[in-house]
């Protein structure tokens, strides 16, 4: 998408850190900006930063694993501004600790707001893109974390593999409609998400790692050396311009990712190795790829 004076761009988690920087950069760039945030105090102070420029800023009060709120929200949005053609999926949350120490509740919080959040995101926004007819461009907020697991990070890295495969798809789907999608694999942006347990609803309270003030208090000095997100945001600007699929402007995990593929692809045997099972297997996929795609087409 060239033109992004006018477009009307809705935000989940607009009112601070990633999504604020998305915020600002695409309101600067002529866009008119709805922010979808949980935390008031966040949405206050989004709200005031906007207000000071006059720029054109609606908020909503929004916690984006309540499906029923995200239609609300949409018809809001659309009331306020009209069809809605840019959405960033960007509200997620962190917290880390050993796997094997994990309660149900770690993982239906974490999977639930950053899969979970995105997916509602989708479900609501992007049959109302369709019916628009005006195009448009998805932003999905996943993480380095999406191509690299470690141990503490394990539930964000499965949420963050999730969002990644999802936007994959989910971008060969929507070409035709031509609604554009990225994924943004950030490694470290200076924002609040050590505070993210601050959001936690109680039912998943029951948690298996320890998150206490100096806990956070660590996290915070580790994110303050992350990249403004404003600067973050400008790439992201650029990508959807271009509608390039990955958005990742970190040169430090160029090493890390090379290796990491190359261990993938070191577990692929040489094209040569077993011919005859190459070329059935080939073959019946074409065969139900062509059958399934005539079905699909005669819907
Ligand atoms: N900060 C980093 O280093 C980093 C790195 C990689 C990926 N990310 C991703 O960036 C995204 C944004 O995080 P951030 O770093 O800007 O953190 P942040 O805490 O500064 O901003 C996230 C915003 O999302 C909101 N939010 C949380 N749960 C929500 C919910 N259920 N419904 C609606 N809003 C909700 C929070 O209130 C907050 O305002 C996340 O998806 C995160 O995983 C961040």
């Amino acid at each position: 998408m060239q033109d992004i004076s006018g477009k009307v761009a809705f935000i989940t988690g607009g009112a601070s850190g990633v999504g604020f920087g998305q915020a600002r950069v695409f309101s600067a760039a002529g866009a008119r900006i709805v922010i979808a945030d949980i935390r008031q105090d966040h949405i206050d102070q989004a709200l005031a930063w906007f207000r000071e420029r006059n720029a054109p800023v609606h908020a909503i009060r929004l916690d984006i694993t309540d499906r029923v709120a995200c239609a609300r929200a949409a018809d809001e949005a659309e009331r306020v501004f009209g069809p809605v053609q840019l959405l960033f999926n960007t509200a997620g949350v962190s917290i880390f600790g050993p796997l094997e120490k994990s309660t149900y509740a770690d993982y239906d919080w974490m999977m639930g707001v950053n899969f979970g959040g995105v997916v509602n995101g989708i479900q609501t926004f992007v049959p109302r893109m369709i019916a628009h007819g005006q195009g448009g461009h998805i932003v999905n907020t996943a993480s380095m974390s999406a191509f690299i697991a470690g141990g503490p990070a394990g539930i964000y890295s499965a949420s963050k593999f999730a969002v990644r495969g999802l936007s994959e798809a989910l971008r060969v789907e929507l070409a035709k409609y031509d609604i554009g999608v990225s994924v943004l694999c950030p490694a470290n942006v200076n924002t609040n998400i050590a505070e993210s347990v601050m959001t936690r609803p109680p039912q998943y309270d029951e948690s298996g790692y320890r998150v206490d003030g100096e806990v956070i208090a660590s996290l915070k000095t580790l994110y303050a050396a992350g990249m403004d997100p404003v600067e973050l945001a400008q790439h992201v600007l650029t990508a959807v311009r271009s509608n390039e699929l990955y958005i990742i402007p970190y040169p430090e995990v160029r090493e890390r990712l090379q290796n990491h593929f190359a261990t993938v692809l070191a577990a692929v045997p040489s094209a040569d190795s077993d011919p005859e099972g190459v070329a059935k297997r080939q073959a019946a996929m074409a065969k139900w790829v062509q059958e399934r795609q005539a079905q699909f087409n005669a819907r």
